[in-house]
């Protein structure tokens, strides 16, 4: 389907749910970059789960985003219970007007909602010429090292710094070995997952998606992944006053109330200490580069080089989504 096409459905579904036309654009716009990146279990995928929970009133479309200036960089916003990707946007767009004018700024968000890709806001302030961090927590996937239930989310850590004329170096991943969406898609389009990614409700290992839904997913790098998850709860949930330890709800299947999930922005200036960052980083680039590469390797490439290439390549492309999700996305309109 022709991007432009598919973007006035997905508004118009938005709007229908009771957005404003200025948030139902943005977020279509977060939901198509995730399609752009190849990032389809956070696309359009999703929307019909977020209108699901939008009439069920576990998410207010007219949620006000409310501002509280702690010191002049450290804010926190109250998203009230907005869809996730407002209460990101006005915490990524705080954090960056604080760090322009006081050099670094902290930004909490609370009472949020699941958010998409962290890269699509962290892209946000590498735009500025800053250096980004962001955190958020989710539903409990990965079981704490040790335990055998789950309780963390999949908890995506995301790092970015520009690199002048070049994409910039994102790093953004989950603490758990495959993110979650790619279960959740796998699941809803009948298909297996990796093996050795996650383990059923018994504790064996699975590459049936609904199964492994119902048991653990694995953390990366064991308790290095699982101390890193939980070093983002503590961030995101504990520190924001969001909801922590387990009790963020599944989008998905639980319908008990609101996620009340929570985000960290950190975000400051590149040229704080150094005064030719720029150089820096791409001579820092140039040697990782240079180093002899194994068998089958073309180019060492950098966190974020290949997801901006794929963004390229595929924004000049027709968005071709499987029959099931635009079956959805019929009925969302009707
Ligand atoms: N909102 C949420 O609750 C939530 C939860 C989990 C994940 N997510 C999002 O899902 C997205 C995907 O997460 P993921 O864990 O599947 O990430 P991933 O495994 O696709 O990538 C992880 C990181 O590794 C880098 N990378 C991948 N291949 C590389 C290579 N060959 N060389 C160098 N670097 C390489 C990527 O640029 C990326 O920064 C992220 O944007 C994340 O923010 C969101």
């Amino acid at each position: 389907m022709k991007t432009i096409k598919l973007k006035k459905i997905i508004i118009k579904i938005l709007k229908k749910y009771g957005f404003n036309n200025y948030n139902a654009k943005l977020i279509a716009e977060i939901l198509i970059y995730a399609e752009f990146v190849n990032a389809s279990s956070h696309g359009v995928s999703r929307l019909s789960m977020y209108c699901n929970r939008i009439k069920k009133k576990l998410i207010d479309p007219k949620g006000k985003i409310k501002i509280k200036n702690i010191s002049n960089n450290i804010s926190l916003i109250d998203s009230n219970n907005n869809i996730g990707f407002i209460g990101a946007y006005a915490g990524i767009k705080q954090s960056i007007a604080k760090a322009k004018k006081y050099g670094i700024s902290l930004v909490a968000v609370k009472n949020s909602g699941h958010y998409g890709l962290s890269s699509y806001y962290i892209d946000k302030a590498v735009k500025s010429n800053l250096i980004s961090f962001c955190f958020t927590n989710a539903p409990p996937a990965i079981a704490p090292y040790g335990a055998k239930k789950s309780l963390f989310g999949t908890n995506p850590i995301a790092f970015g710094a520009p690199i002048k004329n070049k994409p910039a170096f994102i790093f953004d991943s989950s603490m758990s070995k495959i993110n979650r969406g790619k279960i959740r898609i796998a699941a809803k389009l009948g298909k297996k997952i990796p093996y050795g990614v996650a383990l059923d409700k018994f504790g064996k290992i699975t590459t049936d998606p609904k199964k492994a839904l119902k048991g653990v997913q694995l953390p990366i790098s064991d308790f290095k992944g699982s101390g890193l998850a939980w070093m983002v709860d503590i961030l995101s949930g504990v520190l924001t006053g969001s909801a922590h330890g387990g009790s963020v709800k599944d989008p998905f299947d639980d319908f008990t109330g609101p996620q009340n999930i929570g985000h960290l922005f950190i975000t400051f200036k590149a040229n704080l200490f150094v005064k030719d960052f720029s150089k820096r980083i791409l001579n820092n680039i140039k040697k990782v580069k240079k180093l002899p590469k194994i068998k089958g390797v073309r180019e060492i490439m950098y966190p974020g080089q290949s997801k901006y290439q794929r963004y390229k390549k595929n924004k000049k492309k027709d968005i071709n989504l499987p029959k099931k999700i635009y079956d959805e996305l019929q009925n969302l309109l009707k």
